[in-house]
């Protein structure tokens, strides 16, 4: 056994016998007062705003990032936010590449991590952190594996941690007012919802590889983690897919999501956003079948577009169906049918959005997160607004500490106790839903889906896109 793995089992070991609590780590301070001991993984990207989101009411004591120039920069943009702020000097987050080494060397120090990387290093990242019992909040989708999901999902119960996914609009207060407007009859019973994106907006469908030199900054090998070794590479464009290219000429950074390894597609991308209030309003349920229509695919990437129906049982509401659309065809974008109700114009503004269609009404909203859901025809949204007003419409959704801050609402659920919105127990079963669509489309056809097997069963073949083939040695936590 090397000295990782030997100080890993010792840690884990540690954690399920001793970590009894969300507030043990936090080294006697008072609770008003607690500022955690948060480190950040994949610090620049997302994890930049991720960062922002703690830093002025935490210490960040590492940022971990596999590209150097990328990793001081990131540390540049935090020191800014609080010499703009007149904050106290914050004090110097050490500086990491690998965060195995990270964890090696500080994991006693830290209370919580924050993880901010390519979808496909999540599981590793997330798995060590929760091995040394720390609290994690993890970006969308969790991982890009149903199988990961789960395993990550049982690792954090057992280690009774504060956990997170950074879909941002769990925290807002649309989603609850939609799910409250519905559950209260406003726009009669639910028939069917229509959710849609303009992504990928990055290359995606077919791409060769084109072998380059890998600039001095970056650790590919690092940043590939446990997925097999091979040289650096950038995409073999054509030239109106190149022009049309406006972020980094290989997948690092950013243009990672198109393929499978790496990332999840557009669903995987915007599904745990877009699909967010769907699965909150239907009661956190599983479809029953998935069938799937898409743009060409192969076993490395994604496809440019998919139409995907999700069969979901009945619960709160009568069995109905989920509709996603995706994407352009032939330079359109691939939209679902507009409802009658919403004004063309107000539609074709809206590049990704969410149309709950009713008996009696439609409540649409056009962005990704359901901040502001309208109701139609508008009369009707006039007349729940004051009936809200009057109290004859209840709020009986449990309200965000920290609306639209997910890091922030998690670091909060640390100190004071209680759960986030966006904990385990609700986003490893969205991240599911969501990467149940990505089954059937790498599979090509209609899948069954038995949630409590974890299987397939209406063929053999989809079965190998729910776990990760392989990992390479050295990665995995446990
Ligand atoms: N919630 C949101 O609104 C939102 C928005 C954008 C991205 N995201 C999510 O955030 C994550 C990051 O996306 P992004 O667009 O910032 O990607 P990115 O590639 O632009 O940035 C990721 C950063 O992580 C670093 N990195 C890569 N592998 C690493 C590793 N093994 N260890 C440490 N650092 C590593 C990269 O160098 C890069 O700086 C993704 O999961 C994405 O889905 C969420």
């Amino acid at each position: 056994m090397n000295t990782r793995r030997h100080f890993l089992t010792r840690t884990a070991g540690l954690a399920a016998t001793t970590f009894a609590g969300p507030n043990l780590l936090l080294r006697g301070q008072d609770t008003a007062s607690k500022r955690l001991n948060l480190a950040v993984i994949g610090a620049n990207g997302k994890g930049q705003s991720d960062t922002q989101a703690v830093t002025l009411a935490h210490n960040i004591v590492a940022l971990v990032d596999v590209d150097s120039n990328r990793l001081e920069e990131a540390a540049r943009r935090r020191e800014k936010i609080h010499a703009e702020s007149n904050a106290a000097t914050p004090n110097v987050p050490k500086l990491y590449q690998d965060f195995r080494k990270m964890f090696d060397e500080m994991a006693g120090e830290i209370d919580g991590v924050i993880v901010s990387t390519p979808d496909h290093t999540h599981y590793l990242a997330a798995m060590h952190a929760i091995k040394h019992g720390k609290h994690v909040c993890v970006q969308k989708p969790l991982c890009n594996y149903i199988g990961e999901v789960r395993e990550l999902h049982q690792a954090a119960k057992n280690a009774k941690i504060i956990t997170q996914m950074g879909n941002q609009g769990r925290t807002m207060e649309g989603q609850r007012l939609a799910k409250e407007w519905i559950e209260q009859g406003v726009i009669g019973t639910l028939k069917e919802i229509r959710l849609w994106t303009n992504r990928p907006v990055w290359p995606q469908g077919p791409i060769k590889k084109k072998l380059v030199e890998c600039p001095a900054n970056l650790d590919w090998d690092l940043w590939l983690s446990s997925e097999p070794s091979e040289p650096y590479f950038e995409f073999d464009l054509d030239e109106a897919t190149a022009k049309k290219n406006k972020r980094s000429p290989g997948p690092h950074n950013f243009n990672w999501r198109g393929w499978w390894q790496f990332g999840s597609g557009a669903l995987g991308d915007m599904g745990c956003h877009i699909m967010d209030a769907t699965f909150s309003i239907l009661g956190q349920l599983i479809p029953e079948k998935i069938d799937a229509e898409s743009g060409p695919i192969t076993d490395l990437n994604a496809p440019a577009w998919s139409r995907l129906v999700y069969h979901m049982p009945a619960g709160k509401h009568p069995a109905l169906k989920v509709s996603w659309h995706d994407g352009e065809i032939d330079g359109q974008p691939n939209k679902p049918e507009r409802h009658p109700d919403i004004p063309e114009d107000t539609f074709k503004k809206a590049s990704s959005g969410m149309m709950f269609i009713g008996t009696d009404g439609v409540i649409f909203e056009g962005d990704a997160y359901c901040k502001s859901p309208v109701i139609y025809p508008l009369e009707k949204f006039t007349q729940v607004r004051l009936d809200m007003q009057a109290g004859k419409i209840k709020k009986t959704e449990t309200r965000s500490a920290m609306p639209d801050n997910p890091q922030g609402e998690w670091a909060h659920h640390i100190v004071n106790g209680g759960l986030p919105s966006s904990n385990f127990d609700y986003s490893c079963p969205l991240t599911e839903f969501v990467l149940l669509g990505n089954l059937a489309i790498r599979a090509q056809q209609t899948v069954q889906w038995d949630k409590d097997a974890m299987k397939v069963t209406n063929a053999e073949a989809p079965n190998q896109f729910i776990t990760r083939p392989s990992y390479r040695p050295g990665w995995k936590a446990s």
